[in-house]
């Protein structure tokens, strides 16, 4: 017959008050952890008509884009570059330098995007062509589509960069 003393009883008592609480705490640390294991939220934003182009120069624009980081749809502000190409492409640049990320500008003087951080230096099209940069400026996965009612060519921006240039 099985003998429950004082000791094993205060002891089985904690045990089962330890599984209890373990038990509660999973919904809270699942909750704490998840945006750990969450994807980007990616979504596309309508940038606006897309304004006159010359071809090679490229254009500055603002874009209010949500971060994508988790919970947070906040939008903020981007620069970008919008270039046309003389095939009649347009490419959507990102300021951000491929080497450390550091925020490239462009000179029209150049004709070149310049990184001030370690000299990188891009083309028109966003292609490294000197210094540190391993590779072309990203660019942002966009669309363009016709408004309908005015005839205009409306820019789409998604908040994630084009992985297939
Ligand atoms: S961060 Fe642009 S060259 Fe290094």
């Amino acid at each position: 017959m099985l003998r429950l003393t004082r000791r094993r009883m205060v002891q089985l008592t904690g045990l089962g008050a330890a599984a209890i609480g373990l038990m509660l705490s999973i919904p809270a640390i699942g909750f704490l952890l998840s945006p750990l294991f969450q994807k980007t939220r990616e979504t596309w934003v309508r940038v606006g008509a897309l304004p006159d182009l010359t071809v090679d120069q490229p254009k500055p624009i603002t874009l209010k884009v949500p971060s994508g980081e988790a919970y947070d749809t906040t939008p903020v502000d981007r620069i970008a570059y919008l270039v046309r190409k003389s095939d009649g492409a347009t490419l959507v640049l990102t300021n951000t330098c491929s080497h450390m990320q550091c925020d490239v500008h462009f000179d029209p003087t150049l004709q070149q995007f310049l990184c001030p951080c370690h000299g990188g230096l891009y083309d028109v099209h966003g292609n490294n062509i000197g210094g540190p940069p391993p590779s072309p400026l990203p660019q942002w996965v966009h669309r363009l589509e016709p408004d309908p009612q005015t005839g205009q060519t409306i820019l789409f921006v998604k908040n994630a960069y084009d992985e297939s240039i």
